[in-house]
C-alpha cells in the first residue's frame, strides 16, 4: 500500500504493544485523549451555539479520523455521540487492534468502522479524478480529525491539503493536534519521554518533523479555513502524569479546531 510517511516501518513496530493498556507504551496517549475529546466537544459546541442538545447535535456528525491507530480517538468520538465515525489508518496491524477493540462494545460498533486505507485513496475513491468531478457534499465529512500523525509524514503541506480537501464546505471542521518545533518540545517529548521517562519507545518523534501552529494555520487559511480554537497540552501532575489543556502555551503539544468556510 502506497503512503507518504517517515518511518512507518517504525511505527508498524508499536501495534505489538498493547494500545489499548492505560499505563502501556500508549500510556500518554491515552491521558492526552481525554484532553482532547474535551476539546473537540467544547469547542465545537462554542463556536455553533446549536439550539439543540449535545446529543442530538453531535448524532447528525459525520466524522472522519485520519491515521487513527488502534481507535483511542475513534471510540471516545463515537462515545461523545457522533453519529458516524470511520478510522482510517494505512498500517494494518493497527487496524486489526482497533476492530478487535471495537469488538468489545458492540452498540459503539454500529457507529464506528474501521478501514485500512490511506488519504490518498479515500481522496480517489470519493473524487472522480478522471473527469475532476467533486464529490457530493454529504459523502465529505462534518469532522475530520489528524492526531498525532502529521509528524510522521514527509510532505506536510500536501497531506494538510488532502486531508483539507475532505471536510464538508461550509459547515465542517477539521481537529488536528501535533507537536511544535521549539527546543522546549525537544526537551519533552524527546529527551525526557522517550529518553528519560521511557513514555514512549525511542525513535518515535524527529524533531525535525515537528511543525508550528502557525505553519498549520497559514496552510488552513490558504484552503479557506478559520482557526475555532487552539491549545497547547502538557502533564500537570508528574506523579500521575495527567496532561490538561495549556490555551496560551503552544510550544510543545498543541491541538487546533478550524471551520471550511467555503
Ligand atoms: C501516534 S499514532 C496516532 C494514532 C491515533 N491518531 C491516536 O492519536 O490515537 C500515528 C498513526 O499515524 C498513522 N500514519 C502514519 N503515516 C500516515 C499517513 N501518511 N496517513 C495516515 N496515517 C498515517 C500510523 O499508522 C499510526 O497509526
Amino acid at each position: 500500500m502506497k503512503f507518504s510517511s517517515r518511518q512507518v516501518e517504525d511505527i508498524i513496530i508499536i501495534p505489538q504493544y498493547d494500545w489499548w493498556s492505560p499505563t502501556g507504551p500508549q500510556g500518554s496517549l491515552h491521558k492526552f485523549n481525554k484532553v482532547r475529546a474535551n476539546f473537540i466537544r467544547k469547542n465545537l459546541m462554542n463556536d455553533a451555539m446549536p439550539i439543540e442538545t449535545q446529543e442530538e447535535y453531535f448524532s447528525k456528525f459525520r466524522v472522519l479520523d485520519i491515521g487513527c491507530g488502534a481507535g483511542i480517538l475513534s471510540e471516545s468520538l463515537g462515545r461523545l455521540g457522533m453519529g458516524s465515525v470511520t478510522g482510517i489508518d494505512p498500517t494494518d496491524k493497527c487496524v486489526e487492534l482497533a476492530q478487535a477493540h471495537l469488538k468489545l462494545d458492540a452498540d459503539l460498533a454500529k457507529k464506528v468502522t474501521y478501514k485500512n486505507t490511506t488519504v490518498e485513496a479515500l481522496i480517489d475513491e470519493k473524487f472522480n479524478t478522471n473527469n475532476n468531478q467533486s464529490p457530493h457534499k454529504d459523502e465529505l465529512y462534518d469532522l475530520v480529525c489528524c492526531s498525532e500523525v502529521i509528524e510522521h509524514v514527509n510532505d506536510q503541506q500536501e497531506f494538510l491539503r488532502k486531508c483539507a480537501k475532505l471536510v464538508k464546505p461550509e459547515t465542517g471542521y477539521f481537529f488536528l493536534s501535533t507537536i511544535a518545533k521549539t527546543p522546549e518540545s525537544y526537551f519533552l517529548t524527546i529527551l525526557m519521554a522517550e529518553y528519560v521517562l521511557r513514555l514512549v519507545p525511542k525513535g518515535t518523534h524527529e524533531w525535525n518533523q515537528y511543525i508550528n501552529v502557525e505553519d498549520i494555520e497559514g496552510a488552513l487559511s490558504s484552503q479557506a479555513f478559520r482557526t475555532v480554537a487552539k491549545a497547547g497540552a502538557m502533564v500537570t501532575n508528574p506523579l500521575t502524569m495527567e496532561m490538561d489543556e495549556f490555551p496560551n502555551w503552544l510550544r510543545g503539544n498543541y491541538m487546533i479546531l478550524s471551520k471550511r468556510l467555503i
